[in-house]
């Protein structure tokens, strides 16, 4: 072997030995952040008009439609997707019982969104909500 193949062969060796642990010292470095998902607040309606019904009903925003249930003076507003998991009516929110009521075939959920009686499997989907100005305002959790 002449001694340029031998440089060349001991190069490539070289490399090759040594490139699993160049990429483990660079992608293994990488910082863990990610970015905080931005949150995309839309508006449900006004303040007025929560107070007035207790609840606004949008069936449809950007996120589908959308069910506040609440007042100003609520301590926490309920926001869910009303569309019920099962065949898809609308819930209705029953105050006394603190549940939504799914007026085709009884499904039951909680405050939650979560099935507390069937034939829905699925929970409700729920959102963040704030007052802003006036507004109510709901986004994804
Ligand atoms: S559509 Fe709601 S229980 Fe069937």
């Amino acid at each position: 072997m002449k001694r340029r193949q031998f440089i060349n062969l001991l190069s490539v060796s070289l490399f090759l030995s040594l490139s699993p642990l160049f990429l483990a010292v660079v992608y293994g470095n990488k910082p863990k952040y990610k970015p905080k998902k931005q949150e995309n607040w839309i508006s449900i309606g006004t303040v007025a008009e929560l107070d007035k019904n207790g609840q606004i009903l949008k069936e449809k925003t950007s996120l589908g439609a959308i069910l506040v249930i609440g007042t100003s003076e609520s301590q926490k507003l309920i926001a869910v997707n009303p569309i019920c998991t099962h065949l898809g009516c609308t819930v209705d929110w029953e105050a006394e019982e603190n549940i939504f009521l799914c007026p085709c075939h009884a499904s039951e959920f909680t405050a939650e969104g979560k099935v507390q009686n069937g034939p829905a499997t699925k929970p409700l989907s729920i959102y963040k909500t704030k007052i802003e100005k006036n507004t109510v305002m709901v986004t994804r959790i």
